[in-house]
């Protein structure tokens, strides 16, 4: 018999049904038996009835989370057993035959509550059972939703979905970087992206005009609530673009995100409003203001854009200057002289345009120097040899060089906006396989050591610490 899903169980009244799925509980009363079964799409109640006879054997059996294939007969619930809110809480199946399609051990951790009590280092350890719950069932399955909204709108608006590389070289976004050996170049390391930044201008001057990628990006710094190793970005850049441009076209697509699948948020103020750095530090002490009208309110979404950031700032550690955002980044039209005669360098502006949500910062981006000349001179400032600017950015330079439009682009921080999404309170809830507050996955036991032999073919020796 043909599987049925069960949440079209409630369109199959009076006829016999096959489900898949696990054992959700079971309660004996009496001679009856009650299953809840669940599968991916939901959950619904059975009851093994006393004649059942050869289901009623197979049914005692039954242990939380087994996986069964059901026979039975789908019946409306006595009126005075409806419960009208709960999914097929009109309806009963009837099980007539039961298979045992694989037995489970006895779970480690309770996944039918949220889970939010059970300590997270267990519940990341058996992951795999910690995603049945219906909070990350839904949270993940939302996730998908959400990408594939903005990948359909983004292809309408004539982007194109690209792939950068993994392995690759540094780059500098103010974070640490993740390196992998090289085993035939021994000595030598690729770096993991902490954005594809640099490749999404270089597609620019290929000419691709619109791109976008949903980008895994690492950066090797501490994990907090809203910050992962390993996380993922909707990295977008455009061709022929002025600063406005590429906000409207966020702001459309958030906006069409939000009233399409969450119909049920309101967002505080259409068009979002657009607030300067210097406001904000002046008005909220922040760079990233929670200018929510009522912050007990979980559906009300405040996004703001801030604009008009310093380009540089002094770096306590060196003394000297380096950038608050983002390199590659070009000044607003009225600084271009300014920085390209390396002077008046702390009044400069650049176009950077942050994006926040509810006091968050849920992406950034900025319209770039496509001339060789202007990014060399925030190299300048930043104080790097004419080697060094030559040996780390020769690429971008004869790139912008070779004939590349102007153009601008953005990233949106994924996993942040989607706990927003769900009203989750960390990045965590809405990852499948997140890492935790250390780094770790303690799952795979990653990071984790390797074999010796790995090792002699990298060239490498552990030396340990004193
Ligand atoms: P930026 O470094 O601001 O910009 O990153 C963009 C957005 O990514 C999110 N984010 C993170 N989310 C989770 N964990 C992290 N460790 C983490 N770090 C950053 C934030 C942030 O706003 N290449 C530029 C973008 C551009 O200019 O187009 C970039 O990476 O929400």
């Amino acid at each position: 018999m043909e599987r049925t899903y069960i949440k079209d169980l409630n369109l199959k009244v009076g006829q016999e049904v096959s489900i898949n799925g696990w054992v959700d509980i079971r309660r004996d009363q009496g001679k009856l038996i009650f299953l809840d079964f669940r599968d991916v799409t939901g959950k619904v109640q059975g009851v093994i009835l006393p004649n059942a006879t050869a289901a009623h054997e197979v049914g005692f059996t039954l242990r939380p989370e087994w996986v069964v294939c059901v026979k039975g007969k789908v019946n409306p619930r006595p009126p005075k057993n409806v419960q009208k809110d709960k999914q097929n809480g009109e309806i009963e199946l009837e099980i007539l035959e039961i298979k045992v399609l694989n037995e489970a051990t006895t779970p480690p951790i309770d996944i039918r509550g949220d889970g939010k009590e059970i300590n997270e280092e267990v519940r990341l350890k058996y992951r795999y059972q910690d995603l049945r719950r219906p909070r990350l069932q839904k949270n993940i399955i939302n996730r998908h939703k959400v990408m594939l909204h903005v990948r359909n709108a983004l292809a309408k608006e004539g982007f194109t979905e690209i792939e950068t590389p993994l392995l690759s070289a540094t780059t500098p976004e103010g974070s640490r970087d993740y390196i992998v050996p090289s085993r035939l170049e021994r000595g030598s390391f690729y770096s993991l992206p902490q954005s594809p930044q640099q490749y999404k201008q270089l597609l620019m001057s290929s000419g691709f005009e619109k791109y976008f990628q949903f980008a895994r990006c690492m950066r090797d710094e501490d994990s907090r609530g809203d910050r992962q190793p390993e996380f993922t970005q909707m990295d977008m850049e455009m061709s022929f673009v002025e600063r406005k441009d590429v906000m409207a076209i966020n702001e459309k697509i958030l906006i069409d995100l939000v009233t399409t699948l969450y119909p049920n948020k309101k967002i505080q103020q259409i068009p979002f409003p657009v607030m300067s750095y210097k406001e904000a530090m002046e008005k909220y002490g922040v760079d990233k203001p929670d200018i929510r009208t009522d912050k007990n309110d979980p559906d009300l979404l405040a996004f703001l854009w801030v604009i008009d950031w310093p380009f540089f700032e002094k770096d306590p550690d060196t003394k000297g200057w380096t950038f608050t955002h983002n390199p590659f980044s070009s000044p607003t039209p009225e600084f271009m002289d300014d920085l390209l005669n390396q002077k008046n360098i702390e009044n400069i502006f650049t176009t950077q345009y942050d994006i926040v949500l509810n006091g968050s910062e849920i992406g950034g981006g900025s319209i770039r120097n496509h001339n060789p000349e202007a990014l060399k001179a925030v190299f300048k400032v930043m104080g790097y040899s004419e080697e060094r600017i030559e040996k780390n950015f020769g690429h971008m330079l004869n790139a912008l060089g070779s004939g590349t439009p102007p153009h601008g682009g953005i990233a949106w921080g994924f996993d942040r906006l989607m706990t927003f999404l769900e009203v989750e309170p960390n990045i965590r809830e809405v990852i499948a396989f997140p890492k935790n507050g250390e780094g770790r996955d303690p799952m795979m036991g990653a990071p984790g050591k390797v074999m010796d032999k790995q090792l002699k073919e990298l060239g490498i020796e552990i030396v340990e610490e004193k």
